[in-house]
């Protein structure tokens, strides 16, 4: 066989000539181009760049898109603004008095949640504060000093840091006194390393915002070694199966102080600006905007415990039966109606106001919902397989719906 067989790809002639014009201009020709192309893609195991359309009137959803997608993707350097910490942080005070809180995934020199845990620490009644900083976080990389992982432990702090969030914490300060330290780790301080894995079995509340490409994983080892939480997630990871069951046995929930909206992070000072709402604030901090974020939590949250005010009457023209499952479609959670004690099919975002005294969770209709559930589990919705639901999509009118959780009213 030939080292380098000729392949024959039709391409449109006008896109040839302008694309020919831009290779010139870098010295390449069109084989060359292509050649490098396919390297990368087989480098990067996926094609390098967003395929999508970007048609004025879709622009803004594109770069949304493109935006949610990269902050999915192991980049995973995005830094929580203090305000949110604080948000959700202050509804649970009461939680911490005495408790080991561990930041990992985290940089003392840059976390919102170490400041917030510091200047607060005395306020809490705190027992201890541990933060981890991973080897290659770019802010770690980015002050000299600090190449490696290291860890700062915080027994006591004085009454000049109750200050506030606004003035400069002389962290230097804080590390010498008496009972804390600044200290290099032997590893990485990757959170599955058995060093760091020792340093969350000392941990009674794990607080920070993971790297989101690891976001199962990290989840799943906090629920292994049954560890209290309040980690930052993009709602989209509530759709894997190590996630969902989660939500549907009442293991973790969602915190009350973000159910809509986007947020904004800080990124590294070489993270491209590309979507809509980034910028440079004030103090020349680049900032993007990320869309669907949320608390997860396994403590308590006075917001889970309030029911839904349901005003809607159940009627089927409405309310459709899914041809796949025993179940009503609803579209929109405020539109489960009052009256209606069958099955229904409700979108994600119901889980925003999920109380787990009105509402029971059976599964969660997607494409994976025939792997991802027993036989008995799809028995008890009535599931029967069509031909065009992919996996188990609800389907109305033979066309898939987005994916929906299958609810039940408990408390009729
Ligand atoms: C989304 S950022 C959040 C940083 C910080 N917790 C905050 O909220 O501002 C995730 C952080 O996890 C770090 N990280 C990535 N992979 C990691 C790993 N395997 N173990 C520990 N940390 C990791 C990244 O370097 C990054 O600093």
């Amino acid at each position: 066989m030939p080292n380098k067989p000729t392949t024959t790809i039709r391409i449109d002639l006008d896109d040839k000539d302008k694309a020919n014009k831009v290779f010139k201009e870098i010295g390449v020709n069109l084989s060359s181009a292509v050649n490098a192309f396919l390297k990368v893609v087989i480098r990067e195991g996926g094609i390098p760049f967003p395929l999508e359309v970007s048609s004025e009137g879709k622009e803004h959803v594109s770069k949304n898109r493109t935006l949610n997608r990269a902050f999915m993707n192991r980049k995973d350097e995005f830094y929580t603004m203090y305000e949110d910490v604080e948000k959700e942080m202050v509804l649970h005070a009461d939680q911490f008095v005495g408790k080991t809180v561990l930041c990992n995934c985290d940089d003392p020199f840059e976390s919102a949640f170490f400041r917030f845990f510091v200047i607060n620490f005395n306020k809490l009644g705190l027992g201890r504060l541990i933060s981890t900083c991973y080897s290659h976080s770019s802010f770690s990389k980015s002050i000299g000093t600090y190449r490696n992982a290291y860890i700062a432990e915080i027994t006591s702090v004085p009454k000049e840091f109750d200050a506030g969030c606004d003035g400069a914490l002389d962290l230097n300060v804080l590390f010498n006194v008496e009972g804390n330290n600044l200290r290099f780790l032997a590893g990485d301080g990757d959170f599955r390393s058995s060093e760091c894995l020792e340093i969350l079995k000392r941990a009674d509340i794990v607080c920070t915002n993971p790297p989101f490409s690891l976001f199962r994983e990290y989840i799943s080892l906090l629920i292994e070694y049954g560890k209290s939480f309040i980690i930052l997630g993009n709602m989209n990871a509530v759709t894997c199966k190590e996630v969902f069951p989660l939500f549907r046995d009442n293991k973790v929930w969602y915190g009350d102080s973000i159910s809509s909206g986007d947020r904004k992070f800080f990124v590294p000072d070489d993270y491209p600006l590309e979507a809509s709402g980034c910028g440079i604030d004030a103090a020349g901090r680049r900032y993007i905007r990320v869309k669907g974020v949320r608390w997860f939590t396994n403590l308590e949250t006075p917001g889970r415990r309030v029911p839904l005010t349901l005003t809607n009457t159940y009627n089927p023209e409405e309310y459709p039966s899914y041809s796949n499952y025993n179940a009503i479609e609803v579209r929109k959670t405020m539109m489960i109606p009052k009256d209606y004690t069958g099955i229904m099919g409700v979108p994600i975002t119901f889980l925003d106001k999920y109380c787990p005294s009105q509402f029971r969770i059976l599964m969660l209709a997607n494409g994976n919902a025939r792997t991802n559930n027993s036989r008995d589990i799809l028995d008890s919705v009535g599931y029967v397989q069509d031909k065009s639901d992919s996996g188990g999509v609800c389907m109305l009118d033979g066309k898939m719906t987005y994916a929906r959780i299958l609810i039940q009213r408990i408390d009729k």
